[in-house]
C-alpha cells in the first residue's frame, strides 16, 4: 500500500465580527435582497486590527492539530494558501509556526487565490507521498476585507475573511483507501485580467484592491469547475454516483447549485457555508469542510469532493476519503 496522505484533524477560526448585508447596505449602495438573490449571502465575518492571516491562520492551525490529537512536535511543515499575508515577507506560513511553537521543518505561502487550499493540498499531499514529510499543516487564511473597493457595490459585498486548515499525517498499510486519492490543478494565465488586485509592495504607489469582471469569471467557473470534477472522477475510476460529498468554494450559492446538479447529488449532500462566510477565497473549501466534518455531517469512511477556482484564473480538484 503506498504512503497516502490522512485528513487527520480539520479546524476553524472566523472572526468575532460579523455583518449582514443589511449593515452594508447603509454604506454601499446595494441591497440584501440584490446580495441574497444574485449570491446566496446573507453574512460575512470581518477580521479586527489582530486578526491578520497569519494570526487567523494560527488559529486554525491550533484546532487541527487539536483535532488531530496531535502536538506541534509532530508537525514537518506548513504550506499556508493566502493572497492576503501580513508581510510580502517572511511568508506568513512561518508567522504561524511561530506562533505554534513548531521548531523544525519547512513553511511557505501559496498565492493560488481562491484556489490556493486546493493548490497547498496538493503540494502538501506531494511531499507526503514522495517521504519529504510525515506532517503537513495545510491552511488557507485571508483577510478579503482589507483588499476590497468600497467603491465597487459589484465586489465589496462578495467577501469575508477566516481561515481553515487541515493537518495531514502520512498512512500506509491500513487496507484501506483512506486519504487523499488525488488532486489535480490548473492555470490559464491569459485570463489574469478578469479578477485580480491592481496592486501589491512591488508596486511604485499603490498596495492594490480588487478587481472582477464577475459575469465573466461565473462563465468559466461553470465550465472548468465542471471539467475538474469530470477529470477527479476519470482518474479514480469513479463515478458521480460514488461521491458522498462536494465541498465546493463558496463564491456564489448559484455556481455551487449548478456543480451539484452536475454530479447528480442532493442538495444535502453539498456543503454550503457562502450564506454565512460569503466568500473566504482561500480559506473557504477548509472552512466548508470544518463546518461539515464538526457537525458530523462528513463522516470517517465517506468520499469527499474539493473543488474551487479563482484569479489567475486557477482551479483545481482533491478527491479525499476520510
Ligand atoms: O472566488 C473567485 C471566483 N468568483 C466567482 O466565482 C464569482 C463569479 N461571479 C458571480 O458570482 C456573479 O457574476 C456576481 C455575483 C459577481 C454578479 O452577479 P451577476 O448576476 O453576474 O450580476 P452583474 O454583475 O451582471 O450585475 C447585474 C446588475 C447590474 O446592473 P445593470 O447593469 O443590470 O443595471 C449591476 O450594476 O446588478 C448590479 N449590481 C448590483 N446591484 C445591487 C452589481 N452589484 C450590485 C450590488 N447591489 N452589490
Amino acid at each position: 500500500m503506498p504512503t497516502r496522505s490522512i485528513l487527520a484533524g480539520i479546524g476553524a477560526y472566523l472572526p468575532a465580527r460579523i455583518v449582514s448585508n443589511d449593515e452594508l447596505a447603509r454604506t454601499v449602495d446595494t441591497t440584501d435582497a440584490w446580495i441574497r438573490e444574485r449570491t446566496g449571502i446573507t453574512q460575512r465575518h470581518f477580521a479586527a486590527k489582530h486578526e491578520t492571516a497569519a494570526f487567523m491562520g494560527a488559529e486554525a492551525a491550533r484546532a487541527a492539530l487539536a483535532d488531530a490529537g496531535a502536538l506541534p512536535s509532530d508537525v514537518d511543515g506548513i504550506i499556508l494558501a493566502t493572497s492576503t499575508p501580513d508581510q510580502a515577507f517572511p511568508a506568513t506560513a512561518v508567522r504561524v509556526q511561530a506562533a505554534l511553537g513548531v521548531t523544525k521543518g519547512f513553511g511557505f505561502d501559496i498565492a493560488a487565490a481562491c484556489a490556493g487550499f486546493i493548490y497547498a493540498l496538493s503540494v502538501a499531499d506531494a511531499m507526503i507521498r514522495s517521504g519529504q514529510a510525515r506532517g503537513v499543516l495545510v491552511i488557507g487564511s485571508e483577510v478579503y476585507s482589507r483588499i476590497l473597493n468600497w467603491e465597487d457595490r459589484g465586489t465589496c459585498v462578495l467577501f469575508g475573511d477566516g481561515a481553515g486548515a487541515v493537518f495531514l499525517t502520512a498512512g500506509e498499510g491500513s487496507g484501506t483507501d483512506q486519504g487523499i486519492l488525488s488532486t489535480h490543478i490548473h492555470a490559464q494565465g491569459t485570463l489574469g485580467d478578469i479578477l485580480y488586485v491592481d496592486g501589491a509592495v512591488g508596486q511604485p504607489d499603490k498596495p492594490g484592491h480588487l478587481v472582477m469582471h464577475g459575469r465573466e469569471v461565473f462563465r468559466h467557473a461553470v465550465t472548468r469547475l465542471a471539467e475538474a470534477v469530470e477529470e477527479a472522477l476519470t482518474a479514480n475510476n469513479l463515478t458521480a454516483a460514488d461521491i458522498d460529498w462536494l465541498v465546493p468554494h463558496q463564491a456564489n450559492r448559484r455556481i455551487i447549485d449548478a456543480m451539484g446538479r452536475k454530479l447528480g447529488l442532493p442538495a444535502e449532500r453539498v456543503v454550503v457555508t457562502v450564506e454565512q462566510h460569503a466568500n473566504t477565497s482561500a480559506a473557504s473549501v477548509p472552512l466548508a469542510l470544518h463546518e461539515a466534518w464538526k457537525d458530523g455531517r462528513i463522516k470517517r469512511g465517506e468520499l469527499v469532493l474539493l473543488e474551487a477556482l479563482g484569479g489567475g484564473l486557477v482551479w483545481g480538484s482533491a478527491l479525499v476519503r476520510m
